[in-house]
């Protein structure tokens, strides 16, 4: 059942940490640890559908998990394409439209490819926008939003003294989508791990020791409640 919280949060991003752990626990290959994680990312999305969540961001691969011996990165690639081919009738049919934020154009063509085929397929749908963090990196976004917006004053389309916190976010990969209102890392790390670093602001933290693989809409319904208890204030008092 999902909870009956007066506050549901708009927006959802979260560091699903854990799988490596998960897999060496059970004496397996890490990327046994990667598939049940992946089994993990369907019961959530399956959650946030439930709740009414409007976006849910994941960072799936990081721009520094390229460092990752090639043998675990490929088998990474190759999960994500499985899963994106596989599950696109299920995601239209749940009315869930894809999305992809980082320097996309790192990803293996082939990953590309099934990546943009699954955001075209879900286009028109307009229930939860599930944003994928791929090559993503918080400190690279910046510096591409800082290019982004020189390149606009050099053309000028704007003056630089009109520079300010709304117009800088509108040259961020997440220029589309809201903050997140509430993020989720499992496996007990207090880390932001360079993950979306300028719009987790003001945003609530919520850190479980669960691995990611064990992660379950009860736990993401746990998560939700315990968000609705909390007082935002934005810097400000009551
Ligand atoms: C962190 O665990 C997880 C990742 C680097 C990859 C996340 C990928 C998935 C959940 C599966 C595929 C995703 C999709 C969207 C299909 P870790 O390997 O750092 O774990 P550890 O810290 O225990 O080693």
């Amino acid at each position: 059942m999902p909870p009956t919280a007066k506050t549901v949060p708009r927006h959802i991003a979260i560091i699903m940490d854990g799988n490596g752990r998960w897999a060496k626990t059970r004496g397996l290959p890490r990327i046994k640890g990667h598939e049940a994680g992946a089994q993990a990312v369907r019961e959530c999305v399956e959650g946030c559908g439930d709740l009414k969540v409007q976006y849910l961001t994941l960072y799936a691969f990081s721009a520094e998990n390229w460092q990752r011996p090639k043998s675990e990165v490929f088998a990474l690639m190759r999960l994500l394409e499985n899963f994106l081919k596989e599950k696109t009738p299920e995601l239209v049919e749940k009315n869930v439209r894809l999305q992809a934020i980082g320097r996309l154009t790192d990803l293996p063509q082939s990953s590309q490819k099934q990546l943009h085929k699954t955001i075209e397929q879900t286009a028109g749908n307009n229930g939860l926008t599930l944003i994928l963090a791929l090559s993503y990196g918080g400190r690279l976004e910046i510096i591409d939003g800082i290019k982004s917006l020189l390149r606009a004053v050099e053309l000028g389309h704007i003056d630089k003294g009109m520079i300010d916190v709304e117009m800088f976010s509108k040259h961020l990969y997440t220029r589309y989508y809201p903050d997140p209102d509430l993020l989720i890392r499992t496996s007990g790390e207090m880390r932001l791990s360079n993950f979306l670093l300028w719009q987790l602001s003001y945003t609530e933290m919520y850190v479980t020791p669960k691995l990611w693989p064990d992660f379950t809409k009860k736990d993401l319904f746990a998560a939700v409640e315990e968000f609705g208890q909390r007082q935002r204030r934005y810097g400000a008092v009551e």
